[in-house]
């Protein structure tokens, strides 16, 4: 949930950061700060202010120093506040780490360590970390062999990075949280995510669990940590490069990320039915043999795994279950032997679901894993992984990635069921339905829907089956994009509860498909007749419509088209209500925390 950024090279760090930090945004922001070293000297700054003003006050000191550390914080441990901002100092000062992650052992270290003397001024977990190098080095270690304790002491998750004011060197190390290392010529990134130094290098080398690395002028070492002779051995793992067609990070001329995505999604999902992922056929083999098959993700990635109930492994016969990460806990001990997890997540790194992928693992289930991150955390422990190609997702809202999740069960669909055929060919039209509803004319229509609903206090949506999959998405957008209280209900259970909160002018967004038309009429009228002003998404407008969006069927992906309309109404009503589309309010792209 925090962003983690470094840079050692031939430059002036300070920008450099700067600039990876705005990159990392994405990844929370409450506060932020940085620490360049200069000849011994630290430089250290941390704020509470927005990071463009950051930026401006930083930029105007011209911090001299070509090695430094930077973070973006979304709070776990204490409040917002500059002391509580990374990077955290050792008493003396000259020891300084960010930290992305949860010490589950952090209030232990803490108390044990103010035993031994040692001074803290933040309320952090990550602060035990300096201080615990600091103690290794007071009891006599090197600053190789402090650093590389770490693993034996930490419990819980981290990305680590950590300096020493007399070593020309970044030391890195993860656990369960994401960092790699971007590499250009004789200079180094090493960061959380690689977003944040794509636009200077496309090399990046991937760290392992648990591995003590150290960056300085003459390359990346690993520490020994089980020599008694310490010492350090070059990494031999060669950088990875990475694809040009998924590297681009630029918002091009849009004013947001989510609308440069939202418009992205003829394209990604074209990419998948021309070249679909190779890893199908072996994932056919797997989930051919399985017992049962459990879909598992968060959020967005949750929504995807109910539609996959819905329209997967039908045709086969498969027994199929969507779980939410979070609550998979409560029904690991029904996994049957033989059981496949199939778990998606856009980033690969939501705590959540990799904690239920262990766990499931544990049982003895096989992992396929679905992500837009193929070296992410996830895919590491994967027995299989389809990646889902969309390119990077910056903003918050997930939107390209849910869509590709969805055609990638359609795919691996067709690949469990050949015979029917339809999967294939309903993408083609989902496709076709999208590039009407992205153009121009399509995206005036919802402009003007955005203005009748952004007054509303609260918005209902309704569907049956899969569309009532797009009901619960299209409500999480309206949440977390628009700010707007936005509640989803199957639409045959209305008249179970639902119907006591339609009073004189609420906005019921109904989404169907030519088959459900009828029952979906009916049901417009009851609510009509209780004051409800109904808005629709469908194929062909209800009589009883105030206001429709046209999106064309496109049989069993029918939800793909269908949720691109609620994508961009949630955009245009958080711009009408003065909110950042791209950094809703209290979230992070990536959930790193349980
Ligand atoms: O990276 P993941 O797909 O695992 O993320 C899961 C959720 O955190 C994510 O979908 C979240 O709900 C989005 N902000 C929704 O737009």
């Amino acid at each position: 949930m925090c962003g983690v950024t470094g840079y050692l090279g031939q430059r002036a760090a300070a920008p450099i950061l700067l600039d990876s930090l705005k990159r990392l945004e994405y990844r929370g922001y409450d506060s932020c700060g940085l620490v360049v070293l200069n000849d011994g000297g630290v430089a250290l700054r941390r704020s509470v202010e927005p990071l463009d003003r950051f930026r401006t006050v930083i930029l105007s000191e011209n911090l001299p120093g070509t090695v430094g550390l930077a973070h973006t914080r979304w709070a776990t441990h204490g409040v917002a506040d500059a002391l509580n901002a990374h990077p955290h100092s050792s008493c003396d000062g000259t020891i300084l780490a960010v930290h992305n992650g949860v010490l589950e052992n952090g209030d232990e270290l803490r108390a044990t360590l103010i035993r031994q003397g040692h001074r803290f001024t933040s309320d952090t977990d990550s602060e035990t970390i300096p201080h615990l190098v600091e103690q290794s080095l007071r009891e006599g270690q090197t600053m190789d062999a402090a650093f590389a304790a770490l693993p034996r002491r930490l419990v819980g998750s981290y990305a680590v990075l950590l300096v020493h004011a007399k070593t020309d060197a970044i030391y890195a190390l993860r656990r369960d949280s994401p960092l790699v290392i971007g590499v250009g010529d004789n200079e180094y990134f090493p960061a959380s995510d690689i977003p944040s130094f794509l636009p200077l290098t496309s090399r990046v080398v991937y760290i392992t669990q648990d591995e003590p690395l150290v960056i300085d002028r003459t390359g990346i070492h690993r520490i020994r940590q089980h020599s008694p002779a310490g010492g350090r051995e070059p990494l031999d793992r060669l950088p990875v490069i990475l694809d040009q067609n998924v590297t681009s990070l630029s918002k091009d001329s849009f004013e947001h990320y989510m609308l440069k995505e939202i418009l992205e999604q003829a394209s990604t999902l074209e990419r998948l039915i021309e070249v679909p992922p190779e890893p199908l056929a072996k994932a056919r083999a797997l989930l051919q043999k399985a017992s049962s098959i459990k879909l598992i993700g968060a959020g967005t990635s949750y929504h995807a795994c109910l539609f996959g109930e819905h329209a997967f492994g039908v045709g086969a016969g498969l027994d199929v279950e969507a779980c939410v990460s979070s609550e998979f806990e409560f029904r690991a001990s029904l996994l049957r032997p033989g059981a496949v997890v199939v778990a998606l997540s856009q980033s690969g790194e939501t705590a959540d679901t990799i904690h239920a992928v262990r766990s499931a693992q544990g049982r003895g289930a096989k992992v396929i894993s679905v992500t837009n991150s193929e070296m992410s955390t996830l895919a590491q422990m994967s027995d299989l992984v389809i990646p889902l190609r969309s390119g990077p997702e910056l903003a918050v809202a997930a939107t390209k990635s849910y869509t590709s999740q969805l055609a990638v069960l359609l795919l691996l669909d067709q690949e469990l069921a050949p015979w029917a055929v339809t999967d294939v060919r309903s993408l083609w039209k989902a496709r076709d339905s999208i590039l009407n509803l992205t153009s121009t004319a399509a995206r005036a229509h919802i402009a003007e829907l955005a203005h009748e609903l952004a007054v509303r206090p609260e918005v209902f949506l309704m569907g049956r089956g899969p569309h009532y999959v797009t009901a619960l998405e299209a409500a999480l957008k309206l949440k977390e994009v628009a700010g707007l209280r936005a509640e989803a209900f199957h639409g045959g259970e209305m008249k179970h509860g639902p119907l006591a909160l339609i009073e004189e002018g609420a906005p019921v967004v109904m989404f169907y498909d030519r088959a459900g038309m009828t029952r979906t009429e009916i049901a417009a009228s009851e609510l009509i007749a209780r004051g409800a002003l109904v808005f629709t998404v469908g194929e062909q407008r209800l009589r009883s419509s105030h206001l429709h969006v046209r999106a064309d069927d496109a049989g069993k992906a029918t939800p793909i088209p269908q949720i691109i309309p609620l994508q961009l109404l949630s955009y245009e009503i958080a711009k009408i209500r003065g909110r950042d589309p791209d950094h809703p309010r209290n979230l992070a792209k990536s959930v790193t925390v349980i």
